[in-house]
C-alpha cells in the first residue's frame, strides 16, 4: 500500500491552526449562528425563551451548556419546513431521512450551506489521501440520502472526477471498476463487502484492483472489518461521518496517515460529549453522546443536536482540529440481552475473528417466556462450507461471544451468499420479540 505524506500547503491554514485560534473562530462563529437562530427561527426563538436563555447569554464557549437541546422529535414536530432559519425560496436543496421509523425528517441547505459542505467534504476526501485529478467512484446512495450527492459535490470540489454510480447494481460496479480504474472508492463498508463478493464472483482478483483508498461511513464498522477490507483491497479503509441534521457527509473524517479517529471539522461543527441520561457536559476523553452545534449553517441551524451516537472527543493528532473515537454504536442500536448491553459492531468483531466465518450477518432477537435470544446469523466461508467445518466455527464464535461479550447466544452457519447483501446500510438486527 502507497505512504502518504501530506504537506501542509495543501490544507486549509484552519486544520493545522493553534487551538486558540479555533476557539476564538468557534466562539465568534457561535455567537453568529445562536443570534441567527433566535432571530430567524421561530422555532428556536420560543426554545431559547422557554428555557431563559438568549443568545447574549453566550460569554464564553461553555457558556453553550446554557442552551437547550434539539432532538429528531423536533424535527419531525416541525415537519416538514417548520425549523428553517431561513425562507423556503432561499433553500436550493432538500434531502431527508427514509422515514421507516415514523415520519421522515427533511433538512434544508442554502446556497451558501451547500458551499461549506462541498469545501468540508474535500477536506474530508484530501485527509483520506484523495488528490485532485484522481478518479471517485460514488456508491453512496443518490437521492434523499445525503450521501451520495454530499460526496460527490465534495469530489468535484477538490478537483477529481466523478462517477456517480449510486448504489446497487453490484455487477456493474466491478464492471465500471475496472473500465475506469478509480483510484478512491466512497461507499458504505457492507456495500464495499457487497463488491468485494462481486470480484470474487467474476474471478477478479480485488488486489488487482485501481482502488487504493476506501472512505467508509454512514454505518458503524469495527476496526476488524477495516483490516479485512484492506486486506481484500490492498487498499487504505478510512472513516468518514457525517449525519443529515447536522449536514451530511463530511463532519468528521479520518487521516489516512494516522488512522487513529475522526477530525472534527470544529470550524463548521462545534462537537460535545454529553451523560446521555443526566444531559452533563463530560469532560473530553470520557465516553457518552456526542452533541453539535453547527457554526456556520443557514438554512437549518443546529443547536446541540443530540446524535445519539456513542463516543469520546480526543485531541487532535495529524490535525489540530479534536478527534472523534471511531464510533462502534448508537443508542438506539444497543441490545440489552438479560442486562448485557450489546452493540452488533461487537458481533462483527467476533465473527472476523473466525476463519470459517464470511463477515455478513444478522442478528435475530427472540423471546421465549420471558426470556430474550439471540441468535447470530453467519455465513461460512468459502472453504468452511462441510457441515463439520460449519459446527466448529459456531461453536468457536459462541465461546468467542461468551468469553468477550459476556453473552450466551445461538448461531446459525449459513450458505455463503444466503444473508441479504446490503447496497447501503447495512440492517443489522431484526427484532423478533413480540411488541408489548
Ligand atoms: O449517514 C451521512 C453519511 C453519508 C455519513 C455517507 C458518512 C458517509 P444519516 O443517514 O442521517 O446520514 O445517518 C446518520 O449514521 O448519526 C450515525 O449513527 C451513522 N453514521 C454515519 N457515519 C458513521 C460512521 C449519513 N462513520 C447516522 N461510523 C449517524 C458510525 C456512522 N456511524
Amino acid at each position: 500500500m502507497l505512504d502518504f505524506v501530506t504537506r501542509p500547503q495543501d490544507l486549509d491554514p484552519i486544520e493545522i491552526a493553534s487551538r486558540d485560534e479555533i476557539s476564538a473562530l468557534q466562539f465568534h462563529r457561535m455567537k453568529r449562528s445562536l443570534k441567527h437562530s433566535y432571530e430567524n427561527s421561530p422555532f428556536y426563538r420560543k426554545r431559547f425563551d422557554e428555557h431563559g436563555v438568549h443568545p447574549e447569554d453566550l460569554k464564553t464557549l461553555s457558556d453553550l451548556a446554557k442552551f437547550p437541546f434539539t432532538t429528531k422529535t423536533d424535527l419531525r414536530d416541525t415537519y416538514p419546513f417548520g425549523m428553517f432559519a431561513v425562507p423556503r425560496e432561499k433553500l436550493v436543496r432538500i434531502h431527508g431521512s427514509s422515514g421507516t421509523t415514523g415520519k421522515p425528517t427533511v433538512v434544508g441547505y442554502t446556497k451558501h450551506d451547500i458551499d461549506v459542505w462541498a469545501d468540508v467534504v474535500a477536506r474530508s476526501i484530501r485527509a483520506s489521501g484523495g488528490r485532485p485529478g484522481d478518479i471517485v467512484h460514488v456508491a453512496y446512495g443518490y437521492g434523499l440520502f445525503t450521501g451520495g450527492l454530499g460526496a460527490h459535490y465534495g469530489a468535484e470540489r477538490l478537483g477529481c472526477t466523478v462517477v456517480p454510480i449510486s448504489g446497487g447494481m453490484t455487477e456493474r460496479q466491478v464492471t465500471l471498476m475496472n473500465d475506469f480504474k478509480p483510484r478512491i472508492i466512497m461507499v458504505t463498508p457492507s456495500y464495499m463487502l457487497s463488491i468485494l463478493d462481486e470480484f470474487r464472483r467474476q474471478g477478479i482478483d480485488p488486489r488487482e484492483s485501481s482502488i487504493e483508498v476506501g472512505i467508509f461511513g454512514a454505518e458503524p464498522w469495527t476496526n476488524a472489518m477495516r483490516s479485512e477490507i484492506e486486506q481484500a483491497f490492498n487498499m487504505h479503509a478510512v472513516d468518514i461521518y457525517g449525519l443529515s441534521e447536522v449536514m451530511g457527509p463530511g463532519v468528521a473524517n479520518e487521516c489516512v496517515e494516522t488512522k487513529d479517529g475522526l477530525h472534527v471539522w470544529e470550524d463548521h461543527f462545534y462537537p460535545e460529549i454529553i451523560d446521555p441520561v443526566t444531559g452533563a457536559v463530560l469532560p473530553d476523553g470520557e465516553l457518552g453522546e456526542l452533541v453539535f452545534t453547527t457554526l456556520t449553517k443557514e438554512g437549518l441551524p443546529m443547536v446541540r443536536y443530540r446524535t445519539r451516537d456513542l463516543t469520546r472527543l480526543l485531541p487532535g493528532t495529524a490535525r489540530s482540529m479534536r478527534r472523534i473515537e471511531k464510533i462502534t454504536g448508537r443508542s438506539d442500536d444497543m441490545i440489552i440481552l438479560r442486562g448485557v448491553n450489546v452493540f452488533p459492531t461487537q458481533i462483527e468483531e467476533q465473527i472476523l475473528k473466525c476463519g470459517g466465518l464470511a463477515p455478513h450477518f444478522q442478528i435475530e432477537l427472540t423471546r421465549a417466556g420471558r426470556m430474550d435470544n439471540m441468535t447470530v446469523h453467519v455465513e461460512c466461508a468459502a472453504n468452511y462450507t462441510d457441515a463439520a467445518a460449519r459446527a466448529q466455527s459456531a461453536r468457536e464464535l459462541a465461546h468467542h461471544i461468551k468469553s468477550v461479550v459476556g453473552i450466551t447466544t445461538k448461531i446459525e452457519v449459513q450458505d455463503p451468499t444466503s444473508i441479504a447483501r446490503s447496497e447501503g446500510k447495512a440492517k443489522r438486527v431484526v427484532d423478533n420479540r413480540p411488541k408489548s
